[in-house]
């Protein structure tokens, strides 16, 4: 090849090239490339959620798997580099985390006006996409009604000493010891925990610590209602032997955790990631929750008539956006439970 001609292969070369950078461009402007959402809710409801979204909208939704707490703490790391457009929890401390390094983009007003002022946070840089309650899980071939704890804090009684169960590592109870922090302060939670790590049983899961109650080595576990309400919607064949208690008087026990849902401020596709915020916390989002198999609360409109409906939990005044996750890990660490 001689100099011109090897001159004029790179000239074209650097032509494809930069056509390729072009049509790229043109690609991201439309916002045909998508949104990725971090989703820590569970996977069947997220799936039932994006399906619908693109089905409606066009806008193609990657899904990526984790934690709470793991994408949280990752999105801290991350910060303005995130890949992430959305991202979507169980409960809301990891939400109050991600807000609290700044990191949110203020939902879109039409998003937060479909949604109850208790299920948002107050700052409007999160909102609630669905909920979840407190329940003890008991063994109703044990225990009979009179014999039930009358609250979660009587849980720490040395009667029920190796009798109940938990999944203390999950960010659902913590959630729950967090709501506990919240309304009864740092003391009387502390000593909680130090009682309730000399009575507990510690299991991965809610759903193993149901089944532990089905399989009748504990007589009771706090948990979440929806893990019930799938295994009866199955086989039930884990929760055969199993019923649950609701708390109620507004109880620690009766606490109701809101899953929530989050733009991130580093987003390049801020009106794709909050249509679909407003998509799921919308008439045809919620109704994922009414008609699908989650059994999780709708936070707008109506909830699957299967459930307790939420106003009669009588569930105790809960600020979600300052459930304090590191005092929470800090005063379970300190009893031994982590
Ligand atoms: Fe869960």
């Amino acid at each position: 090849m001689t100099t011109t001609n090897a001159r004029r292969c790179v000239f074209a070369a650097l032509l494809a090239a930069s056509s390729t950078l072009v049509s790229t461009t043109i690609v991201s402007a439309q916002g045909s490339e998508g949104i990725v959402v971090y989703n820590a809710q569970h996977e069947s409801l997220a799936t039932a959620w994006v399906e619908g979204f693109t089905k409606e909208t066009g806008i193609k939704v990657t899904v990526r798997k984790g934690g709470d707490t793991q994408f949280a703490n990752q999105l801290i790391q991350e910060g303005a580099n995130s890949p992430a457009d959305v991202f979507l929890t169980e409960n809301s401390p990891a939400m109050a985390l991600v807000d609290g390094a700044g990191l949110f983009a203020p939902v879109d007003k039409e998003t937060l006006d479909q949604v109850p002022a208790e299920y948002r946070a107050a700052d409007g840089m999160w909102t609630g996409i669905a909920a979840r309650t407190t329940v003890f899980a008991y063994d109703k071939t044990k225990l009979t009604e009179d014999k039930l704890p009358k609250s979660m804090l009587d849980l720490a009684d040395p009667a029920w000493k190796g009798r109940w169960g938990a999944s203390p590592a999950g960010a659902d109870f913590q959630a729950i010891v967090g709501a506990l922090l919240q309304l009864k302060g740092e003391e009387a939670t502390s000593s909680w925990l130090k009682a309730m790590k000399d009575n507990v049983t510690p299991y991965k899961g809610n759903s193993v610590a149901m089944k532990a109650v089905n399989a009748g080595e504990i007589e009771g576990a706090v948990i979440y209602h929806y893990y019930w309400f799938g295994d009866q919607a199955k086989t039930g064949e884990n929760s055969k032997n199993v019923a649950l208690h609701y708390f109620k008087n507004q109880d620690p026990g009766a606490f109701v955790s809101v899953s929530g849902g989050g733009v991130l401020k580093s987003s390049k596709h801020q009106k794709e990631a909050q249509a679909f915020l407003k998509w799921i916390t919308g008439n045809a989002g919620q109704a994922v929750l009414k008609d699908g198999d989650s059994f999780e609360y709708a936070i707008s409109g109506e909830s699957n008539p299967k459930l307790v409906p939420l106003k009669d939990l009588n569930a105790p005044k809960i600020e979600a956006s300052t459930l304090d996750s590191k005092k929470t890990v800090e005063l379970m660490t300190a009893a031994g439970l982590l």
